[in-house]
């Protein structure tokens, strides 16, 4: 079985979907590796490093015309897809709320596709889990990013030129991406309050050392995959009048408030910007889904009233090593828990909970109803 990987479309996503320190095991496994030469360039890593371990350069149609498995960290296009391999795996991101036509491309040419995005909220797979590995490490970026802006330090400090307050860090959102803002923004001294609609989160901002702002919006809950419920007009609006006051005594806030397969909830509207100190901060987290903030610009730093309203995008790319190793991983992990060594090819079980859930094209199909 001959594995390919494929660099991003994105010339900005310098990650690397092998990284060459989780390559080793499917080398033992027996299975051929090619690569689209240049794909470790983002991480400083060389075509070599991967052809001495026993990897192979290839250009990216060649890559893509002989792989059986395809393995990609962003979608490839409809005219790609017609010169896969007949009856060809493609694994990895493909933006399936976004990217429709791609499915008769999938059917018409008889590829299976594995959408990465649809990996289920289960215990077993969350070592496959790609959304969660790349959200944890772009919550860090976000405070990181953040603090470069803030024109204060985040810590307190006790000097003899005065005491310089905490930051005080505001993270609306708490799922994978919120959690490690949290966490980092603690580390870094900051007081650290949070807010979200999913009311088991509390205790888990509580374990971080941050306080949870409790927001009585009525009926709230999530779903059985662990994702938000869409709230009424009337919740955001009741949501966005009673967490003014936290964003207003807040130097930085942290939006990360997603929606599964939808757009994004608008949370900071233009009166709640305008009640914030100039100087203070704002990221946007989901600036690519949409946005939460009014004003947020894709990858521009905007000026709101005196507030820095932050929409940068492909944040894990800020941290390329470790978000390619990290995806790297959860490729890995996906491909030695469904490849037969006996029989030298990947088995997709359709009644396997983990191949129910991402496997969105196959035979011809398209088995997810989300998609039909
Ligand atoms: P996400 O990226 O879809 O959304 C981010 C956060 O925004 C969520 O916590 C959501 O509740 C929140 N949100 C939505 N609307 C909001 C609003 N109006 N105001 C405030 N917050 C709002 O979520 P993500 O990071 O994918 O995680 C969702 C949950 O899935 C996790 O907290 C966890 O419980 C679960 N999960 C389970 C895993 C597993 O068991 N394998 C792995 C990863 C996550």
């Amino acid at each position: 079985m001959i594995l390919g990987a494929i660099t991003p479309k994105n010339q900005k996503d310098l990650r690397s979907s092998l990284h060459p320190n989780t390559l080793q095991p499917i080398l033992d496994m027996g299975i051929d590796v090619i690569f689209e030469s240049g794909l470790g360039k983002g991480i400083d890593v060389d075509d070599s490093v991967f052809s001495q371990m026993g990897a192979k350069p290839v250009s990216r149609e060649s890559c893509i015309s002989t792989a059986d498995i395809l393995m990609s960290s962003s979608p490839v296009s409809d005219d790609e897809i017609s010169s896969m391999k007949d009856q060809s795996i493609f694994l990895g991101l493909m933006e399936p709320f976004a990217n429709r036509s791609q499915f008769s491309a999938f059917q018409q040419n008889n590829i299976s596709a594995i959408s990465m995005e649809f990996i289920p909220r289960i215990t077993r797979a969350q070592k496959m889990d790609v959304l969660s590995s790349q959200s944890n490490l772009a919550g860090y970026v976000s405070v990181i990013e953040s603090a470069k802006v803030l024109k204060s330090a985040l810590p307190m400090m006790m000097t003899a030129a005065g005491t310089l307050k905490p930051a005080s860090v505001f993270v609306i959102g708490v799922g994978v991406a919120g959690l490690q803002a949290i966490a980092t923004a603690k580390r870094l001294g900051a007081k650290v309050e949070a807010f979200d609609t999913r009311p088991v989160v509390e205790e888990q901002v509580k374990s971080l050392g941050a306080k949870f702002v409790k927001l009585d919006l009525g009926n709230t809950g999530q779903t059985d995959q662990g994702y938000a419920n869409e709230l009424s007009e009337e919740q955001i609006k009741l949501q966005k009048e009673l967490q003014s006051e936290v964003c207003a005594r807040s130097d930085i806030v942290i939006t990360t408030a997603q929606l599964f397969g939808k757009p994004a909830p608008k949370l900071v509207d233009e009166n709640t910007i305008k009640k914030m100190r100039p100087g203070s901060v704002i990221f946007d987290m989901a600036v690519e889904s949409g946005g939460n903030v009014e004003g947020s610009a894709l990858d521009e730093i905007t000026d709101i009233h005196g507030v820095k309203v932050i929409g940068l995008s492909n944040l894990p790319s800020l941290v390329a090593d470790h978000a390619s190793f990290a995806l790297s991983n959860n490729f890995i992990n996906f491909i030695t828990d469904f490849y037969d060594k006996e029989d030298k090819l990947m088995k997709l079980d359709l009644d396997d909970e983990v191949i129910k859930s991402a496997l969105l094209v196959h035979d011809g199909q398209v088995l997810n109803g989300a998609f039909k």
